[in-house]
């Protein structure tokens, strides 16, 4: 069936609803750029004002979904589940997550991304690791998440050639911030991934897309309501985003710290992210009866070295050296220099904000400021305060690890990004809610 666009763009304008047929129509033409980036542009700045139902949102995000490749795992017998995370400041927890969630018996088919802007990537982080290769074919990756039980790769083929369309607009005509266009874009890509069910780490707070709970809510029920269309379950966890996760910012540092995670270590923030989204991933794949008791399943895989030896086997098939997971320090890349960031002030620290250190780790070369630019996986920032501890005055708060590029502009940033003052409470925990 045909239609004319800017019907249907008038339509959208004035909060008339569109049918499945129009709504295909368009991503159909978005697809094919039969449908002009103006018109497309115009329809995207409607949807903004005037939203989507969930059945329009529904319907949208599945033609989005078929607009390219999708992966059939369907050969492969055990749960395959997956994390998403909505992007965060130091928010490496898919890297003990996901070998902890395959040594409990189910398949983590993860393709991930890269970093831009002040969050960082999946991928960015693996590639740390010498010869991890995150480009395999999909054969390969298929028999890995079968035999392994896990595999992370980047992006391959054409997968929602409609959502890169879309996303390039929306960037450019102040259409990024609207939740049934987000909640699309992220699922039209995991769905693609022939996953069962889904786990959503909404983050919430300063470093992150969502700065408030209302609007993450509302991000996570639109999510859900795709997810629930497409008959793939998805669980929301809105986490606190306020201050970075863990200690370390940047591709090898944060490779470390999810090794100290993945030995039954690791920064308390971090495990507790690990063991709750792991738990939450088992408890949808069926083999958890609760989410306390995939919890516990976490918790021991975490604490026994299974879940260690499965990421040393995964690095081992990907290429890379798994002797990194018993020699980190020895095995991944170190910056030529480092440079305390001390306090100027005796007190509490009150906060640490997350963007700051963000773009601090991206000036050091940690992240990029454009799609093609490299990244220096060594570089970073490692905290060496947390909310609610005391220091005085010559205290490190921040020590920066650098290879001479940057140094002026983080040593800024990251300055200003403590706020000390007389009294301070470290929150018990970053997850804030549950929706399943
Ligand atoms: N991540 C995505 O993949 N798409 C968005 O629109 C926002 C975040």
């Amino acid at each position: 069936m045909s239609f004319l666009p800017q019907t249907l763009i008038r339509k959208k304008r004035d909060g008339v609803p569109l049918s499945e047929a129009e709504l295909r129509f368009f991503i159909a033409g978005v697809t094919d750029e039969s449908i002009s980036a103006y018109q497309v542009s115009a329809m995207l700045m409607a949807i903004y004002f005037r939203g989507l139902s969930d059945s329009e949102l529904a319907t949208w995000a599945d033609a989005m979904l078929h607009s390219g490749d999708v992966l059939d795992l369907s050969q492969i017998k055990r749960p395959k589940v997956d994390k998403h995370s909505t992007g965060g400041v130091g928010d490496k927890i898919s890297l003990p997550l996901a070998p902890a969630v395959a040594a409990c018996g189910v398949a983590v088919p993860m393709v991930s991304g890269r970093g831009l802007g002040h969050t960082g990537g999946t991928l960015d982080k693996l590639e740390s690791i010498p010869g991890f290769s995150v480009n395999l074919d999909i054969s390969t990756f298929t028999r890995l998440v079968d035999t392994l039980g896990l595999c992370l790769i980047g992006q391959t083929g054409e997968i929602a050639p409609a959502d890169k369309r879309l996303y390039a607009l929306r960037d450019v005509t102040a259409t990024v911030e609207s939740i049934p266009l987000i909640a699309s874009s992220i699922m039209s890509k995991k769905l693609a991934e022939g996953i069962d069910a889904l786990v959503l780490d909404c983050k919430v707070g300063d470093g992150a897309f969502m700065k408030d709970i209302e609007q993450a809510r509302k991000l996570a029920l639109a999510i859900q309501v795709i997810g629930r269309a497409a008959g793939k379950p998805v669980t929301a966890v809105l986490t606190d985003m306020n201050a970075p996760i863990g200690k370390m910012i940047g591709n090898a540092l944060e490779v470390a710290e999810s090794i100290e995670v993945l030995h039954g270590g690791g920064p308390e923030d971090t495990r507790e992210l690990t063991v709750v989204l792991g738990g939450e991933m088992l408890q949808a794949a069926g083999v958890a009866s609760s989410a306390e008791d995939g919890q516990r399943r976490i918790e021991q895989v975490l604490d026994n070295g299974a879940a260690a030896q499965c990421f040393a086997r995964l690095i081992e098939a990907q290429g890379g050296d798994p002797a990194v997971v018993e020699r980190a320090d020895k095995v991944l890349p170190k910056a030529k220099s480092v440079e305390d960031i001390v306090s100027t002030r005796a007190g509490k620290v009150c906060s640490i904000a997350a963007q700051d250190v963000g773009v601090a780790s991206l000036w050091l070369g940690a992240g990029r400021r454009r799609a093609e630019d490299g990244v220096d996986p060594a570089v970073g920032i490692e905290l060496c305060v947390r909310v609610g501890d005391t220091v005085e005055v010559g205290t490190p708060l921040a020590r920066l690890h650098h290879n001479d590029k940057g140094v002026a502009e983080a040593r800024e940033l990251a300055g200003t990004a403590f706020a000390i003052g007389e009294t301070a409470t470290r929150p018990t925990t970053r997850v804030l809610e549950v929706l399943r």
